[in-house]
């Protein structure tokens, strides 16, 4: 604002004087000895007009004379004007800075257009770890920032509520309480007693637990995952309740941090639509079975590295993390239509970001 103001006034004061300046070039002094700033225009306008650039330094010198925040103006070297702010000017700009609630930001209203931030991340049954808090502490200071200059914001929190870890909760879950298992969807939503969030802290690592030392069991949850993934009504009533208690907590949690989403949605809400990637994937040859998952498979990052293939759909049906990603990049474009989405992520989530964000080898 300060720098604005300088360089149009200096201009005015050049162009009254006669000088043929749209602009000047005025920039922050290189030697502070000197002056605060300094007008490089002199040796151009002296090619323009020639005649000598200290010459014209000296008439710009003299048309400033007018600004009277301006001190110190000075010709040096071959044409350089040097100028300092009064000390008077400089301590009365901060102290509208100082009391101004925007800090002498502008306000452009809503003009900078949407920006879709993604943080926090939480994983619906998971306890958060420490990449989670940082993200959402990171995330909401860049939504407020973004808020402050101007733009539209829409913050998602995208639960993690539709890969293995739903599996292997559902598969404890019935064994715990084997009525489960019998009882019709209706029956779940209205009769069963959803566990705690509490319960659910202890149930998925005890779950976890128990699928890394049983394969069988792995192999149950990923099955549950599958069956949930196709749309099972039972499983479906349970998780619906799960996600809900999830939800709660989480939301608490985040309003303890003062955490703030607009969105709640999930994983699972892209689920229709990466059926249709899928689809037009397999159609366009991007996607190709490999071991028996319907695989994209990526260039080398560098050049030395390879990246692992992006995995759409496993060998025992079910879809991945990074699918429902790119299926939800598909929503938000198609829904919300942002003008740039963020992502605020652990540094774990590397590998899955790269191969999300890398075109697909020319080979496919
Ligand atoms: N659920 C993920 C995790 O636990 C974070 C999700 C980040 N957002 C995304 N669109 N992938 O780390």
């Amino acid at each position: 604002m300060l720098y604005s103001k300088l360089s149009n006034d200096i201009a005015d004061q050049c162009r009254l004087v006669g000088l043929p300046v749209e602009s000047v070039d005025v920039v922050p002094s290189q030697r502070d000895d000197l002056g605060h700033f300094q007008i490089n225009s002199a040796m151009t306008l002296a090619k323009t007009l020639r005649r000598p650039p200290r010459e014209i330094a000296g008439q710009i010198v003299s048309a400033l004379a007018k600004i009277n925040y301006l001190t110190n103006l000075r010709v040096d070297g071959p044409g350089f004007v040097n100028l300092s702010l009064t000390p008077d000017y400089l301590t009365r700009a901060l102290d509208t800075l100082v009391t101004d609630p925007r800090q002498g930001v502008p306000d452009l209203g809503r003009s900078r257009g949407m920006v879709l931030l993604d943080y926090g991340g939480p994983n619906v049954a998971k306890a958060m770890h420490v990449g989670h808090l940082r993200s959402a502490i990171i995330g909401d200071t860049l939504r407020r920032l973004a808020l402050f200059l101007g733009y539209s914001v829409l913050a998602d929190v995208h639960l993690g509520d539709w890969g293995l870890p739903m599996g292997i909760v559902l598969g404890e879950l019935l064994d715990r309480d084997p009525r489960l298992a019998t009882m019709d969807p209706q029956a779940i939503a209205a009769e069963w007693l959803t566990p705690t969030i509490d319960d659910l802290n202890e149930l998925y690592p005890a779950g976890s637990a128990k699928c890394q030392s049983d394969a069988g069991l792995m192999t149950r949850a990923r099955a549950l995952t599958a069956r949930l993934q196709a749309g099972d009504a039972s499983l479906l009533a349970m998780w619906r309740r799960i996600v809900a208690v999830s939800v709660a907590a989480s939301e608490q949690d985040f309003a303890r941090l003062n955490v703030h989403f607009d969105l709640w949605h999930g994983e699972s809400r892209a689920h229709d639509r990466l059926t249709s990637l899928i689809a037009s994937a397999r159609q366009q040859g991007i996607a190709e079975m490999s071991e028996g998952a319907l695989v994209i498979r990526l260039p080398e990052a560098d050049g030395t590295e390879d990246i692992p293939p992006l995995i759409l759909e496993k060998s025992q049906g079910g879809v991945m993390y990074a699918g429902t990603d790119l299926a939800t990049i598909a929503d938000r474009v198609e829904t919300l239509a942002p003008d740039s989405i963020l992502y605020v992520v652990d540094q774990r989530q590397h590998l899955h970001f790269e191969q999300c964000s890398e075109p697909p080898s020319a080979s496919a």
